[in-house]
């Protein structure tokens, strides 16, 4: 073993709008909501990843809280370096007591991102301690953490529903085909939510109760087999400022959330439009795969399925999907060609 190596160590990174997640040593050791909450006085990072969401929209004129990711790239390019650099450090593993180890990183991208993105991404893992970086596009990270042979001479189309956006493509060959991403995910979801209590129940809600309502009564479909209970959910009642509770069920929230399911099924039948022939046939026969957290909606796979006529399978742990295929990634540096460095 090389000096290099026995001082190295790799990681995978998936910077992801909603969740980070880091992989080493084959395990996830962070799985965290992509959040920092900064000291407005000082500009110190005070708290990160699950502490500074519990923060999220209950702080006060000293304290902020920041999601450094918006649509799946860095918007804050200060907070997005600090935040990185907080969860590295919280890696056991990585905190040699003699030296710092010099960082390999494999990070997964939107694949529809611009140069200057990309640069970004870059740059913060760098000045958050990678000395190496290899980028890797979001939809191959899912299908190789999925089980796909990414590498195949075959179509297979992979449906990443994240929190910023919502990534369609078509892969063979070790490369994407055809891609299409659309802004509208999970947090859309959840703001359609709000929006849909303020008009219809008067209710002012925040942030974090309305993906709670969706992550509890969200569904994509009117009908649903299993169907949730309704949930009690409180805020702020804008006609007489008072604390109030309404009663909220599954058939409202899909009521909700048509016009975004709409969007996404529309730019999936665009995605499949454009599909060469052969790949066509090879999708018609495999089906498409569902990866990222919205996936996990209620409904959404049957309705995508209804949609398309095409048997829709959802990840198992689809909010991890991507993290296990950059860890896959990660371990095949030399074998997956398709990594940029
Ligand atoms: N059970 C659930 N039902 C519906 N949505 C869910 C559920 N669990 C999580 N989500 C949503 O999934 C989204 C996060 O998914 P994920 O972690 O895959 O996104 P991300 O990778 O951070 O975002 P992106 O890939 O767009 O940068 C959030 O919007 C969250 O509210
Ligand atoms: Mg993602």
């Amino acid at each position: 073993m090389g000096l290099f190596k026995l001082f190295t160590q790799d990681i995978a990174i998936d910077l992801g709008t909603a969740n980070t997640l880091i992989i080493h040593n084959d395990k996830v050791v962070v799985d965290a909501p992509s959040i920092v909450a900064i000291d407005r006085a000082s500009n110190k990072i005070i708290a990160s990843g699950h502490e500074a969401r519990q923060m999220h929209g209950k702080t006060h004129e000293n304290i902020k809280t920041v999601r450094p990711l918006k649509d799946g790239v860095i918007a804050d390019f200060n907070a997005s370096e600090h935040m990185i650099r907080e969860f590295i450090k919280s890696v056991p593993g990585l905190r040699s007591k003699w030296m710092a180890p010099s960082l390999r990183m494999v990070i997964c991208i939107p694949s529809g991102i611009t140069e200057v993105e990309k640069r970004a991404v870059r740059d913060s893992a760098e000045h958050a301690g990678a000395k190496e970086v290899y980028l890797i596009h979001e939809p191959m990270a899912a299908a190789i953490g999925i089980g796909v042979d990414v590498q195949e001479p075959k179509g297979n189309m992979i449906i990443d529903i994240g929190g910023g956006t919502t990534e369609i493509a078509v892969l063979a060959l070790g490369g994407i085909v055809s891609d299409k991403s659309i802004k509208v995910a999970g947090d859309v979801f959840t703001n359609d939510i709000s929006f849909y209590m303020r008009n219809q129940h008067n209710l002012y809600i925040g942030e974090r109760t309305a993906e709670q309502i969706k992550i509890e009564v969200g569904s994509a479909l009117d009908e649903l087999e299993v169907p949730p209970d309704e949930l009690a959910v409180q805020g702020r009642d804008l006609l007489t400022g008072k604390p109030k509770q309404v009663m909220v069920t599954y058939k409202e929230i899909a009521r909700a959330l048509d016009k975004s399911i709409t969007r996404i099924e529309e730019a999936i039948m665009e995605a499949l439009s454009m599909t060469p022939p052969e790949l066509a046939a090879d999708i018609y026969n495999s089906g498409i795969y569902l990866a990222g957290g919205g996936s996990m909606l209620r409904g959404l796979d049957k309705r995508i399925s209804l949609k398309t006529e095409l048997p829709v399978y959802v990840a198992e742990d689809p909010l991890r999907a991507v993290v296990r295929g950059t860890g896959i990634a990660l371990k095949n540096l030399d074998k997956f060609n398709f990594l940029m460095r």
